[in-house]
């Protein structure tokens, strides 16, 4: 006996990947419903061996599920999420519209569990950015450490992180590239098909990026805001997993060999650390599974008490959908989900 769940946003590359791994885990799923847009009513997706119809957003009733994990656009949770919440179920939000609101909790259950119990004050759960949930929780075991005192990251994100449109545009590309020349851009502001594209999101005033502020105001909100952050956000032609160079200045010595053994035993972390050929990660091995992976761990030999390593993971998985079942199930664990089918 479980739980009535709803996955608003059920046709995205996120939300396909929320009903896969509510089933991989074996979550308590009584009912399930497949929502979407109304130009996507009854289009089919996957359960496990079940095939579901999706559902119009605007005729669903709300009331008569207990969890909505949502995948949309900031805008249509701004909207929508209230509107939902006020039916009763507890909402997981994947969009940017709630992270830094201080009554909605944000949460990555390795980091900051305990802030998940704040839920009822808007009925909203917030899911952080793809790039941050990664580095927090390779962060966090380290930080209990030994306090860190600065982070430097260059991000190399995957055109997955802009949804399924993104991923049509690098398929599109580099098969024009081939076949007829160049096509002109559409989701990126540039072609991504053999390029590197040194821009995500939108100028800020300070000349950084919308997607390299949320890295430091998030990571502030669920870790520790005493961490000075500086971040350059980089999309590359990857369809899926997101890596990170990540420089890290400590208040006090560690050595890359501690940092190994306390990776090693911190939970959802693999380390893949060794001086040869496989002994490190790239995104496409990461693609498709739970684990943020760890290599390239040395010392930084420019300064002291600093490390450099390699962070990957699949962001679709823990940037996403996996990160956002694991908050149902957290909530599961604490107790603080009506439990309407006992
Ligand atoms: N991709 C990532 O790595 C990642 C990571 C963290 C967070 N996020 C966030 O998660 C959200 C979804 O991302 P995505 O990558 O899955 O995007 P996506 O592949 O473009 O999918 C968007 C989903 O939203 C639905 N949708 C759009 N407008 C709608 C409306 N008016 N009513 C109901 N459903 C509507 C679409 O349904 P139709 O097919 O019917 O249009 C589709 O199911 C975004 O806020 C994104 O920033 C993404």
């Amino acid at each position: 006996m479980g739980y009535r769940v709803a996955v608003v946003g059920a046709t995205g590359s996120v939300g396909r990947e929320m009903l896969n791994i509510l089933e991989e885990v074996n979550f308590p799923v009584d009912e399930i419903h497949a929502i979407a847009s109304r130009k996507s009513m009854g289009v089919e997706v996957s359960f496990g061996e079940k095939i579901l119809k999706c559902k119009d957003v605007d005729t669903f009733d709300f009331s008569r599920v207990d969890i909505v994990l949502m995948s949309v656009s900031g805008k249509f949770s701004k909207e929508w999420s209230p509107k939902i919440a006020a039916q009763g179920p507890v909402i997981i939000d994947n969009s940017s519209a709630w992270r830094m609101d201080p009554d909605v909790p944000l949460i990555v259950p390795e980091v900051n569990p305990e802030a998940a119990r704040g839920w009822r004050k808007k009925g909203i759960i917030a899911n952080p950015n793809c790039s941050t949930a990664q580095l927090v929780v390779a962060l966090k075991p380290l930080h209990d450490a030994v306090k860190i005192k600065r982070v430097v990251v260059s991000t190399y994100q995957s055109v997955s992180g802009a949804g399924k449109e993104g991923m049509d545009e690098l398929w599109d590309q580099t098969k024009a590239v081939y076949m007829l020349g160049a096509s002109a851009p559409k989701t990126f502001p540039k072609q991504i098909a053999f390029n590197v594209i040194p821009f995500i999101g939108a100028f800020n005033e300070d000349g950084y990026t919308d997607e390299e502020a949320k890295m430091w105001n998030e990571t502030h909100k669920m870790l520790d805001p005493a961490i000075k952050l500086t971040v350059t956000c980089v999309r590359v032609p990857v369809m899926v997993g997101h890596s990170e160079a990540v420089n890290i200045e400590f208040e006090g010595p560690i050595s890359d060999d501690e940092a190994r053994d306390i990776l090693r035993e911190a939970p959802g972390i693999q380390v893949i650390d060794k001086r040869d050929d496989k002994g490190y990660m790239t995104p496409k091995e990461a693609q498709g599974e739970f684990a943020v992976y760890v290599s390239r761990i040395r010392e930084d030999l420019t300064q002291p008490n600093t490390l450099n390593m390699w962070v990957v993971s699949d962001n679709l998985r823990k940037g996403a959908a996996l990160n956002a079942v694991q908050i149902a199930q957290l909530l599961v664990e604490q107790g603080s989900l009506t439990k309407v089918i006992a």
